[in-house]
């Protein structure tokens, strides 16, 4: 087992970083170049653990990929174009991305595929995805715990679906409006609000696809077995990972970051909105589009003072991924913040709100955990001095970056355990600590 010992907070940092690309816009491009037809030019794809399954489990149903000067070609057979042996598997890895919108294109495939991941994976919930794309047609094989491994066969009859989406789940939305692709008629979706890049992918490549936006939820309209030619994309930074860099910054003393070329798409800035009422100022310079997406470098400094927050539940969907960061910040903050209404934060790649609660009390941070909602008892002068270990045991890599975050801004000797997990998401992390100053 990998692990990382962090003894020392880090400060006195100005730099100019690059992050690795995003994540949901890799993966995104890989599975709709493969819908098109003729080869696909991606810039800038990011080359994460979970953009390697999805390569990967495009090339086993017969996608054709290449590389050349760090440019990749994907080589569509255009809508439900897969071209592949019967019995075969897929392995998504650790990307429930992935595994989930895969199965949108798949509804219409002749013969079974089986899909398979590792344990963190297998321990989420398919019956999300199952359940709308069986409306479509295609039926499912799956154990009693609705987890990986599922086997999906398509069917050529698909009828288009009415589906109400309301997790908030954008990995959901996506699926059905890829199977939406595939099927003649107009799919129509009503999804409570999430990440919206599918959506702006599909008006960039200008298929026929209706989006109403409402205060909660979106009206979303597909037109489905409308083939499309091939075309060229350049994939943004990955806010994601910059969330890790921004919060590092406000927590470090004397320190200033500027992170070039973010995807600041709206659906995705939620805990930038939960930083600004938390009294963090971050602006962003050189606004521009790329793609039909939003992009900006970012600028960051250090700070001393925090609000502690009571966070409107309506930034949940936005900001999921960042809440760990976020808690952070409440650690910090004065006062007590109150996070509700955050169920699907448990069933992320770890229970991630029940991790969250310990990490904050092994810093000696005070916390309420309650369902689907956590208390956290801020304090402006947090340092630690204890030894902290954190055996992140279902190798979630956002535990482990938050770990690290946690350890160089609030001091500590700290072992954070499955230093590899956080390259399903951001390979290059370390890489960047050490730009800025950190000597591992
Ligand atoms: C993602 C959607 C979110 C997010 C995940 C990526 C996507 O998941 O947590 O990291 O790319 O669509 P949910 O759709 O389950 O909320």
């Amino acid at each position: 087992m990998t692990k990382i010992v962090i003894q020392k907070r880090i400060e006195n940092f100005n730099k100019v970083i690059d992050l690795n690309s995003d994540k949901s816009l890799s993966i995104r491009s890989l599975l709709i170049s493969s819908q098109s037809f003729g080869v696909c030019k991606i810039k800038n794809l990011s080359m994460s653990g979970d953009i390697l399954s999805t390569i990967k489990g495009l090339k086993k149903l017969g996608i054709k990929i290449k590389f050349k000067n760090n440019i990749c070609y994907v080589y569509g057979n255009g809508l439900n174009g897969f071209n592949y042996k019967k019995n075969i598997s897929i392995d998504a890895g650790n990307s429930g991305t992935f595994a989930r919108l895969i199965l949108g294109l798949l509804v219409k495939s002749p013969y079974e595929i089986k899909l398979i991941g590792d344990d963190s994976l297998s321990k989420r919930d398919f019956l999300r995805i199952i359940t709308p794309l069986k409306k479509f047609g295609a039926s499912f094989k799956k154990n009693k715990k609705n987890g990986l491994p599922i086997k999906i066969t398509g069917t050529e009859f698909l009828k288009p679906i009415y589906y109400l989406e309301e997790k908030g789940s954008a990995q959901c939305k996506s699926s059905v409006i890829f199977a939406g692709l595939n099927t003649p008629g107009k799919t129509i979706i009503r999804a409570k609000k999430s990440r919206d890049h599918t959506e702006l992918f599909l008006k960039y490549l200008k298929l026929p696809i209706k989006i109403k936006k409402k205060s909660n939820f979106d009206e979303i309209e597909v037109t489905g077995e409308k083939q499309f030619k091939s075309f060229n994309y350049v994939v943004p930074g990955d806010i994601s990972s910059s969330a890790f860099f921004i919060v590092l910054t406000l927590l470090s003393k004397n320190s200033k970051l500027t992170i070039r070329n973010v995807n600041i798409n709206p659906s995705r800035t939620g805990f930038l909105t939960i930083i600004n009422k938390m009294g963090g100022k971050i602006k962003f310079i050189n606004k521009r589009n790329l793609c039909g997406e939003q992009v900006a470098d970012i600028l960051v400094k250090s700070q001393k003072k925090f609000k502690s927050i009571n966070c409107p539940v309506s930034l949940n969907s936005n900001a999921i991924d960042e809440f760990l960061v976020i808690f952070l910040l409440a650690a910090k903050a004065s006062g007590v913040s109150s996070f509700r209404k955050l169920e699907e934060l448990d069933k992320k790649e770890s229970p991630r709100l029940q991790l969250a609660s310990k990490i904050l009390n092994k810093m000696g941070v005070k916390v309420r955990l309650g369902r689907g909602s956590i208390k956290i008892f801020g304090n402006p002068d947090l340092r630690i001095k204890r030894r902290i270990l954190i055996n992140n045991y279902r190798k979630d890599h956002r535990i482990f970056m938050t770990s690290v975050i946690a350890s160089l801004s609030f001091g500590g000797k700290w072992t954070i355990e499955d230093l590899d997990s956080h390259k399903s998401s951001f390979p290059s992390f370390l890489k960047i600590l050490r730009k800025i100053g950190y000597k591992f």
